[in-house]
C-alpha cells in the first residue's frame, strides 16, 4: 500500500485578506516542522489562490486547492473560474461536489461529471472529490446506495488512470458544521464500502492507492480515533480549518499514525 496521508483545510468562504495571509503563514511556519510524510491541503476563496500559492510553494508538502471551478473552458460566463486558468497559477487540487456546492447551487451528478472532465482532461491538477448523503437517506438506511450513485454517475467514465489524480472525501451532509461527528466505525463502514467499489470497477491496486478523505465536524479531539481505521487516510477539514493550532492539531494527529 503506497497512499500517502492527506488533510486539507476548507476555508468555505472565510476569512477577510489579511486574515487568510495571517493563517496561512501561521500553518506554513508550523508545517516547516512538520515530517513530510501527511500531506497538507490549503483550499481557501479562489480570490486569494495565487498568492497563498506563492506563499507555500517551498514547502513541498503544502499544496493548494481550488474550491470550485466551471465545467468549460472558458467563454461568457460572467463570474466564473475555468480549471486551465487554476492550473495556469500552478495549483494542485481542485474540489468538486461539496455538499454545499450540490445543494445552495444546484450542481447534480452530470454537472460534476462534466467538472471532473474539465479539470482531468485540461489540467495537470488532481480532484477532491466529494460525496456523501443527507440526513434522511441515511435515517432510511440507504447512504450506500446514494453514495455509490454520486461516484456511479459523476466518475465511473473515467479510466483507471485518471484515478490516479483523484481523491475521494466522503463528507455525510448531517455531520458538515453540526458538530456532529460520524461515529468511527461510522466512517469506516463507508470508507470500506468506497474502497470496495473501486476494487470492483478499477481493480486492488486502484483502490488501495486511493486517498480516502472523511469530512464532517472532523476537529483536534476525534481526529485521531477517526485516522485510527483502517481506510480513513485524511480529512477534508471546514471550520477547524480556520485556526492554525486547530488544523495542525488535526494534521500531528495523522502524522501519529503514519
Ligand atoms: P466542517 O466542514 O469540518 O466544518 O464540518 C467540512 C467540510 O464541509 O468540508
Amino acid at each position: 500500500m503506497d497512499r500517502r496521508y492527506l488533510v486539507a483545510g476548507n476555508w468555505k468562504m472565510n476569512k477577510k485578506l489579511f486574515d487568510a495571509f495571517h493563517l496561512t503563514s501561521l500553518i506554513s511556519r508550523q508545517a516547516e516542522h512538520l515530517s513530510t510524510d501527511v500531506e497538507i491541503v490549503l483550499a481557501p476563496p479562489a480570490i486569494y489562490l495565487h498568492t497563498i500559492n506563492s506563499m507555500v510553494k517551498d514547502l513541498e508538502h503544502v499544496r493548494v486547492a481550488a474550491q470550485n471551478c466551471h465545467q468549460k473552458n472558458s467563454g461568457a460566463y460572467t463570474g466564473e473560474i475555468s480549471a486551465p486558468m487554476l492550473d495556469a497559477m500552478n495549483l494542485s487540487y481542485v474540489i468538486l461536489g461539496h455538499s454545499e456546492r450540490r445543494q445552495h447551487f444546484h450542481e447534480d451528478n452530470a454537472l460534476l461529471a462534466q467538472k471532473v472532465d474539465a479539470v482531468l482532461d485540461h489540467t495537470g491538477m488532481s480532484v477532491i472529490f466529494c460525496c456523501g448523503e443527507p440526513l434522511d437517506v441515511r435515517e432510511r438506511g440507504e447512504e450506500k446506495a446514494y453514495v455509490q450513485a454520486q461516484l456511479e454517475e459523476s466518475l465511473w467514465h473515467r479510466s483507471k488512470e485518471d484515478f490516479q489524480r483523484m481523491v475521494i472525501a466522503y463528507e455525510p451532509i448531517w455531520a458538515i458544521g453540526t458538530g456532529k461527528t460520524a461515529a468511527p466505525d461510522q466512517a469506516q463502514s463507508m470508507h470500506a464500502f468506497l474502497r470496495q467499489l473501486l476494487t470492483d470497477r478499477y481493480g486492488a491496486d486502484t483502490a488501495q492507492n486511493i486517498r480516502l478523505l472523511y469530512g464532517g465536524s472532523c476537529k483536534p479531539s476525534n481526529a485521531a480515533s477517526l485516522f485510527a481505521q483502517t481506510d480513513i487516510d485524511g480529512a477534508l477539514v471546514g471550520g477547524a480549518s480556520l485556526q492554525a493550532d486547530d488544523f495542525i492539531a488535526i494534521v500531528k494527529a495523522r502524522i501519529k499514525r503514519t
